[in-house]
């Protein structure tokens, strides 16, 4: 919101509120209570007689309960409210689980609440319509147990409420207030009563409607505009850059976040085109909704044998699960599905590898076939099968292009044969690499110029509960002997795509590597593992995690005669990979438990390694808790860059890009980790695109603060889209980038190390039109060119005239443009010369995009 807006808002709030003051009786009643079967937070109303109730909002979340994973859990039943002599306000409220926890938060004005806790009360039961009293500087709190009958009693003190004793008696009269059955807006609710100041419901009142006014501001779309802008005419502009106040701005600004989701890496980006090449796929990583997820998903036998999994004597205790054909006669043919099809090219080779064996004294082969339709599009040979595990291996030369082949391994053996680690890689793949990945896939992404890779994630970096936190050490070494592990987004993991790869992608693009270890707590939206983030690794195995962290810089930077240095050299770098950058956390609930974690993983990383730049982490959206308390711990550690995550409609875009003006420029610097314009649809559009690059020109303006930013999510496989929108969808055969994609292409492309402010003069004398217009001009010092980026969010032209006397430039230019209409989803930018002059006329085309680069002479 721009601040001017913001003052007019406030000060009509302020002569509202002198308006009211007769009603500024000394008390009024306050009920808190919960509506949707606690989905809705707390929600609040208030009333001068107990008998004439008025919600506010109505039934508007004033505090949302953060307990558990999306969906089922995070509920709020029966919240609690009571006050400390201090002033200082304290909720707790019964969860939606049965684990013997409860959750308690402060707050001086009942709107904005610190940090959560879920003490564990009871070894398990669900803790039911608390109620409290006080005793000395004591509350004691009581609790109802399934079925209301049974009730257990504990105190707190004022000064700490994180230890809570359990205690014999509860002096039930001395209730500091009592639940009781109201009717508001015609329904009875059950709630807590409490007298309060007409002062706390006015600002309560006040509180919601800036919400309110700020929710119409996030509302704002394109699509509105034929009635917003129907009688706007076209508009000039006059742009004129201020060179002498010129500021460095990071040469890094630009870079991508990839995370294993959607299929983006095993079945998208990783090039095996196996599924299910470790038969470890297992019921669990769908949380036994589909009955197929077994570890023969994806495979299929046919002729006379039987096909069984057995896990004695695997090829690694890593990878227990392998097959078993017990083949009666011959023509048995083990066939593989891969994902969705396997795509192959005429004249392609492809490396086909196995482990395999048989009883000792059985003799026979292998045939691999690729085929589709019965047909033969390539073959290969494995010719003897040993007593003990081997990795054999063939090369398959493709005769006809198809999208849809299965890949056949037909035994030529009667008897017992075992099978693993089944493996088909086109040779081609980005850079040629072995294990490598999807050429296709990786170029598109290697177009948008990224000065940096974050991975693996996102949520898988922290994963779902404590077991499934992604350990970086379990995804180097031989591909046998690598940890697969469920996906938080459901599905398997191969971990054939790890460290070593990811850091050898980031080598091959020029990129600086930027993996995220999870802060010593699992994802806040777990679904196992102890409810999500109000668990952690037990203290007594933090001590073996934060060394985890630690030998993580050292496998990447150390010598190659160092313990994990060597590994990576055995794995073929023998140079450092010279990291700088490490992600300690993501988007995480800011608790106690993981404060305590994240200080230790930092203090140890800034003791051993001080040279790297550790980024914190502020919550998962642009406000709230999670946003505030993260940003107070990080400044107190001064963690020296934070990762902000920020998924919002166009609207969010457009009206806060004053966003980062306001920062302290003192302070931790801005990660923009995770963002992206999201509409009703999920659509990608010119509308999203557009509004990205508007926000993005408020960006570069402010990148002497903000030091990186990534769109997110990056890659998603049509058909297994666990998040939408994305930068790129693929499937087989096709990538698909959107246009949002060529707006961070157009960025990537053309980043400057000086950001040049301009006066921007435009003919509107009105402030939504004024904010639809973006201007950035920066210069990169290497080049010595000037670019000079314009977004035009309206749907009329602006004739601009850019005043470019102060600098020196040749005459010819290259300008790239993007326009449509808002709901346009695939327009592409094109390139065309331009003359630059001292003073550039440009029509500035309505909802375009437009980057103008000019060398100097
Ligand atoms: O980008 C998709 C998900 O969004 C990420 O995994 C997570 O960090 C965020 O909530």
């Amino acid at each position: 919101m721009r601040k001017g807006v913001l003052t007019i808002f406030m000060l009509v709030l302020l002569v509202g509120n002198s308006i009211s003051s007769p009603r500024n009786a000394d008390s009024v009643f306050v009920f808190a209570y919960s509506v949707n079967e606690g989905r809705s937070g707390l929600t609040l109303a208030w009333s001068v007689d107990k008998t004439n109730w008025h919600a506010i909002g109505p039934e508007h979340c004033f505090l949302f309960s953060d307990f558990g994973r999306w969906g089922a859990q995070k509920r709020m039943f029966s919240p609690y409210l009571f006050q400390e002599e201090s002033g200082t306000w304290h909720c707790i409220w019964q969860l939606n689980s049965d684990a013997g926890q409860f959750a308690h938060t402060t707050s001086s004005n009942l709107y904005e609440w610190g940090r959560q806790s879920y003490p564990q009360v009871m070894a398990s039961g669900n803790f039911m319509e608390p109620e409290v009293t006080q005793q000395g500087d004591h509350f004691l709190i009581s609790w109802k147990s399934e079925g209301g009958e049974k009730e257990g009693y504990f105190s707190a003190t004022t000064k700490d409420f994180k230890t809570y004793t359990a205690t014999k008696s509860y002096p039930k009269n001395d209730r500091l207030s009592v639940r009781k059955e109201v009717l508001i807006n015609g329904k009875k609710h059950k709630g807590q009563l409490k007298k309060v100041s007409w002062d706390l419901v006015d600002k309560l009142i006040k509180n919601y409607e800036w919400m309110q006014f700020h929710n119409s501001e996030r509302a704002e779309t394109l699509t509105d505009d034929p009635m917003q802008f129907a009688n706007l005419k076209p508009l000039e502009a006059k742009i004129t850059p201020k060179s002498d106040e010129s500021k460095r701005i990071s040469d890094m600004l630009i870079g991508i976040f990839f995370e294993d989701i959607s299929y983006a890496a095993d079945g998208g980006l990783y090039a095996e085109l196996v599924q299910n090449r470790d038969f470890e796929y297992n019921l669990n990583e769908k949380e036994n909704r589909d009955k197929t997820w077994t570890s023969k998903k994806a495979w299929t036998v046919s002729g006379n044998a039987t096909f069984n999994i057995d896990t004695i004597n695997p090829i690694h205790p890593n990878n227990r699960h392998f097959a078993v054909l017990d083949i009666k006669e011959k023509g048995v043919a083990l066939t593989n599905e891969g994902w969705d099809g396997i795509p192959v090219e005429k004249d392609k080779k492809y490396d086909f590898s196995i482990f395999v064996k048989t009883a000792k004294g059985n003799k026979g082969s292998l045939k691999i076939r690729l085929v589709v339709d019965g047909k033969i599009l390539g073959e290969g040979k494995i010719n003897k099968i040993g007593s003990e595990w081997k990795k054999q291996s063939t090369i398959i030369k493709v005769v006809e292009t198809a999208s849809n082949a299965t890949l056949e391994v037909v035994p030529e053996i009667i008897g017992t044969i075992q099978l693993d680690m089944i493996s088909l890689f086109p040779q081609h793949t980005f850079k040629n690499r072995k294990n490598g990945l999807r050429a296709d896939l990786a170029q598109t992404i290697a177009d948008l110029n990224p000065t940096f890779i974050r991975f693996p994630g996102g949520c898988v970096a922290h994963g779902d509960g404590l077991d499934n936190i992604y350990r970086w050490e379990n995804t180097i070494g031989p591909l046998e002997s690598r940890v697969p592990q469920k996906n938080i987004w459901h599905y398997h993991q191969t971990a054939g795509l790890g460290y070593y790869e990811y850091f050898q992608y980031c080598e091959d693009l020029g990129a600086a590597p930027l993996p995220v270890v999870a802060a010593g707590v699992p994802c806040q939206n777990s679904a196992t593992g102890g409810h999500g983030q109000q668990c952690g690794i037990p203290m007594e195995e933090m001590g073996d995690y934060v060394q985890s962290v630690l030998d993580l810089i050292e496998w990447a930077n150390g010598d190659k005669n160092s313990k994990w240095g060597k590994k990576r050299a055995e794995a073929g770098h023998p140079e450092p990979f010279n990291l700088k950058y490490l992600g300690v956390g993501n988007e995480d609930l800011i608790t106690d438990i993981f404060e305590e974690r994240f200080t230790m993983i930092y203090d140890a990383i800034k003791e051993k390694y001080p040279e790297i730049v550790v980024i914190g982490t502020v919550g998962p959206t642009y406000r709230g808790t999670d946003y505030e308390q993260g940003w107070e711990l990080a400044k107190k550690l001064e963690v020296p860059i934070v990762d902000e995550h920020y998924y919002q409609p166009p609207g969010w875009f457009i009206n806060n890009q004053d966003f980062y003006d306001k920062y302290d420029r003192n302070g931790p610097k801005v990660y923009l980790g995770e963002y992206a314009a999201h509409t009703r649809g999920r659509r990608m559009n010119i509308e999203t695109s557009l509004c990205e690059a508007l926000y993005l020109t408020a960006v570069e303006r402010n990148g002497d603060i903000v030091s990186m930013t990534s769109f997110a999510p990056l890659l998603a496989k049509e058909k297994h889209m666990s998040w939408t929108p994305d930068l790129i969808y693929f499937n087989n055969t096709e990538v698909k980038p959107t246009v949002d994609y060529y707006v961070q292409k157009l960025y990537g492309q053309n980043v400057g190390t000086q950001y040049i402010p301009s006066f921007v003069d435009l003919s509107a004398g009105d402030n939504k039109v004024e904010q639809r217009v973006g201007v950035s001009i920066v210069k990169d010092e290497d080049s010595g060119d000037l670019i000079i980026k314009l977004v035009n969010l309206l749907p009329v032209e602006v004739s601009s005239t850019i005043d470019l006397s102060d600098f020196q430039l040749k005459s010819e230019g290259v300008l790239t443009i993007m326009e449509g209409e808002p709901k346009d989803e695939t327009v592409i930018p094109i390139e065309k010369n331009i003359q630059i002059s001292d003073n550039l006329e440009y029509k500035i085309p309505a909802y375009s995009f437009t980057v103008i680069r000019a060398k100097s002479i």
